[in-house]
Formats: C-alpha cells, structure tokens, sequence
C-alpha cells in the first residue's frame, strides 16, 4: 500500500534560515497548519510498506543544509509512529538536513518513564536514546507525562506546559477547585489551580496491572464544589471515570476534566459518558473526531508555532 503525503507548496525564510516540514502519518493534520501559519514547505513524503509489513518512507524533496521540522505524534499504534519518526528523521539527515527537530505532541512510552518490574526496563529511556541516535537535535513536545523524560536526553527537549493555556479556558473560574486524579499529577494541577486562584484537592490512586486503575481517597475540601480534574492523558478512562464517581459520592456538584491527550483507547468514550463527567476540554495532540457537548477540543497549533519560531529564529 502506498501512502503519498503532499501537503503544501508555499516556501519562506524564517529569518535567515531556510526550513521545511514534513508531516508524519500521525499528524497530517497539525505539519499542514504549521506549514500554513509558519509559511513554510511542507515536504512531499512517500510511505509505503513491503510484503513483511517493513516500512520504507521517501522524502520528495531536496533539503539540503536547511532546518527540518519533523511532526509525528507517537500516538496508537505508538510502534508504528515511533519506528516511522526513526525512519524520518535518519532520511532527513541523509537528504542534507541542517538541524533537525523533531515536534512529537504526544510523546507515547513517556509513562514508563521507571522500571516499574523487578526485570522491566526503563522505556521511555529507551525512546529517547533511539530518537538521539537516529540524528534528533531538538525536540518539541506538549506536557509531558513527567520531568524524568526530559531528563533522559542529552539534547534539548522544549516541553509546552499547558496551565496557563488550559487557564484562559473559558470552562475555568476562581470558585472552582482543581483536581489532580492522583500523586503523580499535583504539580500540573497545582499550576493550573494557582494560574486561576482556585483551591486544590488531591485523589490518591493505586494500580495493580496496566490499564487498572482505582482510587483510594481524596484529600481537601470537595463537597458542594464545582470540581476541575486535570490529567495528562486519557487513555482508558479509568482514571478520569473513577475520579469522578469519588467526587460524587463526596458530593461534588459538578465534575469537568481537562486532559491534554486524548489517546481515548477501546471503550473510553463510551466509559466517560457514564462517568457523570459533564464535560472534557482537550487538544489536538493527537488527531481524534471528537464531539460536543462532552468533548471540547483546543487546538495547539499557537503553543506550536512559538517555540518553532524561537528554535527557527537566527542565533
Ligand atoms: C497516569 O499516570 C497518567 O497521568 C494518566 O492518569 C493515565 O494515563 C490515564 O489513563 P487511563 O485513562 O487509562 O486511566
């Protein structure tokens, strides 16, 4: 099967330098308006795949000594997009490319980012040591799962907080109090309750096994509030789905959710709309065809385009 990706033909300097996009299967949408809103080329690519279901990707086009903006969201089926990132970014090296970024907007494995077996290994450490050494110079990511990720390059990793795009949301407001759905999450949920001035409650969490998740308790004042929880990724619903049955029975009177990445796996969907949640804001992250009144999806294009044009800019 072949996949051909053609997806603009405008060119510009950004600054003195010259730059090009290529999008990734994962992210056609996001490289043609990053293309369109940063003026920049986005680059022809051929993918295609041989018999054993091996990947052989073509860049269409020249890009010798330029800046190359590769964007692929490592999203379901994330072996797939991570394998076809790699490829990329070792052709755009082999095409000439200057400096190569890599824009990964939801950046998938960024959850195992510990040894979380007696003999596991430490994934996101891995992924990371693979994009470096297929040729990465730096890389662009939005809200990142932890900090530890970042730790584990030795290029520069841009990381786009969200708080205080999610605090201009119009979904937002100081009377509410923000929920952060377990340990892990205090920091993103205290960003954000202190961007609004609101208050702060705290879901304990545990897992037995992947995709299992249960809720032990919440600490801080929940009933009679409008409550906000705020997560990283949804990805079975779970965590958001049991967050909310603990509000209600502490007696939340409304429960919302922000998250940034609807990764949204098997039932998700159909788990959130029994959870009682009224409503989600999310983002463009990953590209979903999600609907009101439950979804609200934001799109980061904006957050996207400032740090291109500060990693773009001459030095
Ligand atoms: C976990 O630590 C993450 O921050 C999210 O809470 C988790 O990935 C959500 O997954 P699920 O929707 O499957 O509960």
């Amino acid at each position: 099967m072949v996949f051909c990706f053609i997806l603009g033909e405008a060119k510009k300097r950004v600054g003195e330098r010259m730059a090009k996009i290529i999008g990734g299967s994962s992210s056609q949408n996001l490289a043609r308006e990053l293309s369109q809103t940063l003026g920049i080329e986005c680059v022809p690519v051929t993918l295609e795949r041989f018999a054993d279901q091996e990947l052989r990707v073509e860049l269409l086009s020249d890009m010798h000594d330029e800046d190359i903006v590769l964007v692929q969201s490592t999203c379901n089926p994330a072996n797939d997009h991570l394998m076809e990132l790699l490829l990329l970014i070792d052709a755009a090296r082999h095409a000439g490319g200057r400096r190569i970024i890599g824009v990964i907007p939801y950046f998938g494995y960024s959850r195992q980012d510990r040894p979380f077996y007696e003999r596991g290994p430490i994934s996101a450490r891995l992924v990371a040591t693979l994009l470096e050494a297929a040729g990465l110079d730096d890389i662009v990511t939005v809200d990142l799962h932890s900090q530890h990720v970042e730790e584990f390059f030795t290029i520069g990793v841009h990381t786009i907080d969200l708080s205080s795009f999610f605090a201009q949301s119009e979904e937002l407001g100081p009377h509410m109090t923000i929920i952060s759905p377990d340990i892990g999450g205090i920091p993103r949920a205290q960003k954000l309750a202190d961007h609004i001035g609101a208050d702060l409650a705290i879901i304990t969490k545990g897992r037995h096994q992947p995709n299992a998740c249960h809720t032990t308790g919440i600490r801080g004042q929940v009933q009679g509030k409008h409550c906000i929880i705020i997560d990283d990724i949804i990805d079975t619903g779970g965590t958001l789905a049991s967050a909310a049955s603990l509000l209600k029975a502490a007696g939340a009177s409304h429960i919302k959710a922000i998250a940034t990445h609807p990764v949204l796996s098997g039932s998700a969907i159909d788990v959130l709309e029994k959870s009682g949640i009224e409503h989600i804001v999310t983002t463009n992250t990953i590209s979903r065809t999600l609907h009101p009144p439950l979804f609200r999806v934001l799109t980061i294009v904006p957050e996207l385009k400032k740090a291109l044009e500060r990693l773009l800019a001459p030095s």
